[in-house]
């Protein structure tokens, strides 16, 4: 579809992957039927479907690409098109607001939370999903390689991006609740382990991961580890008795 962003094949290929785990985190959620719940930054729609089960549920994102994505899918949901820096809610409209992957995209994770906090009333519950890119993929490569790996990510993304301290938000986030006058009340990491053979999403996604990793760390790695990389590119997808962990960390808090 034209007006996505370049990286929504890697993120629907990701939730079809990881459905039923995503599925589980979200059913785990402390949400109620007459709850009132923001998905800030929705997407294609992914979340708030499931969110929808299970509360009243209205999601926001700043694209109508997306939102033109997310419509079809989740006919339960009210879909509003709205910058998170300029929320067209009153203060205290929401009894739970969701954000999933989205820090990496905005300007600044404090801010951000600044914006879903006024939308969300005295007592009500703010949960973010995030990655840590040093720690997205746990993958049985030599660790030698790995850390010329993210050394070399944390270079490209200094020199592309120059604030980089948003990509590795998964760490901190129950410092960055506080900052913004939350309370923390709960921190979990979720490992989404896989063995090989990989479903097709799987492969499809680690393929798609690699893909990326070598167009950003190319420029800023030895040829050697390049080779390297490129050699595991071709083989791990579809090695014999390969395991596969992605970590997700979700981080709740009160306001
Ligand atoms: C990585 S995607 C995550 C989407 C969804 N939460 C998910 O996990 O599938 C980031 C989302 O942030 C949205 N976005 C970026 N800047 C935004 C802004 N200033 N206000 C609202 N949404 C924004 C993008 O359009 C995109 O849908």
């Amino acid at each position: 579809m034209s007006g996505l962003p370049e990286y929504d094949d890697q993120l629907s290929t990701f939730h079809e992957a990881f459905e039923r785990e995503l599925r589980g985190i979200i059913d785990a959620l402390p949400l109620k039927p007459d709850m009132r719940v923001l998905d800030v930054a929705c997407g294609d729609g992914f979340y708030a479907k499931h969110l929808s089960e299970r509360a009243q549920v209205t999601g926001v994102d700043v694209s109508p690409a997306y939102l033109a994505k997310a419509r079809p899918q989740a006919p339960g949901v009210e879909f509003v098109l709205a910058p998170l820096e300029d929320l067209p809610f009153a203060e205290a409209s929401f009894d739970f607001v969701w954000c999933a992957q989205s820090l990496y995209s905005l300007p600044d994770p404090l801010i951000a939370l600044g914006h879903m906090k006024r939308v969300l009333r005295p007592g009500g519950v703010l949960a973010v999903l995030e990655n840590d890119t040093a720690h997205q993929v746990l993958l049985p490569w030599p660790a030698s390689l790995e850390l010329q790996l993210r050394e070399a990510e944390l270079r490209a993304l200094q020199q592309e991006r120059g604030l980089t301290s948003r990509y590795y938000v998964g760490r901190r986030l129950p410092q960055v609740f506080a900052e913004a006058g939350l309370t923390p009340t709960r921190f979990a990491t979720f490992p989404f382990d896989r063995l090989a053979p990989l479903g097709e999403a799987e492969r499809r996604l680690l393929a798609l991961y690699l893909e990326e990793l070598d167009a950003r760390v190319a420029p800023h790695l030895d040829p050697g580890a390049l080779e390297a990389l490129r050699a595991l590119k071709a083989q791990l997808p579809t090695a014999p008795h390969l395991s596969l962990t992605w970590l997700n960390m979700l981080t709740l808090g009160t306001r």
